[in-house]
């Protein structure tokens, strides 16, 4: 899939973003080994730490669809005129599925850019630390 039929479906998610405290619509699109793509947008709460992520709702439907892993790359895209990043603890959500993943941000204007998840999140808390016990 190219990377701009997968920020179109993110795209796509976005305008059923719940965010009625923020405004601030987003949606995401995570695309797995096998081709098949996962989407989610923004849910807010009125109880604003119940809020989900537009990242953590994409991600909550691959595993549930039996994708734990491999997943290759993630859309985000926002209404805003400038490019918008995942989160920290979104960072964190994504590293344990994917430490090779590449995060495609796009802006309203449809310019995009591309960071690796290790440039988002370096020196980043994993599995590995876990396992070297
Ligand atoms: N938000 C996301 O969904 N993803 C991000 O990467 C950044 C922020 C949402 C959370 C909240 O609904 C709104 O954007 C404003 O923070």
């Amino acid at each position: 899939m190219t990377d701009r039929k997968l920020i179109d479906l993110a795209r796509e998610v976005m305008v059923n973003s719940y965010s009625p405290y923020s405004r601030f619509k987003v949606g995401a699109a995570i695309e797995c080994e096998d081709g098949s793509v996962f989407a989610g947008c923004n849910i807010e709460n009125a109880a604003f730490g119940a809020t989900v992520c537009a990242e953590a709702g994409a991600v909550a439907a691959a595993v549930a669809a039996g994708h734990s892993g491999g997943f290759k790359r993630i859309a985000i895209t926002s209404e805003g005129s400038s490019y918008c990043f995942p989160c920290g603890t979104c960072r964190q959500l994504l590293l344990e599925f994917a430490p090779e993943l590449e995060i495609l941000s796009a802006r309203a204007d449809g310019r995009y850019v591309s960071y690796s998840i290790s440039a988002l999140l370096p020196m980043a808390f994993g599995k590995d630390q876990m396992n070297s016990l």
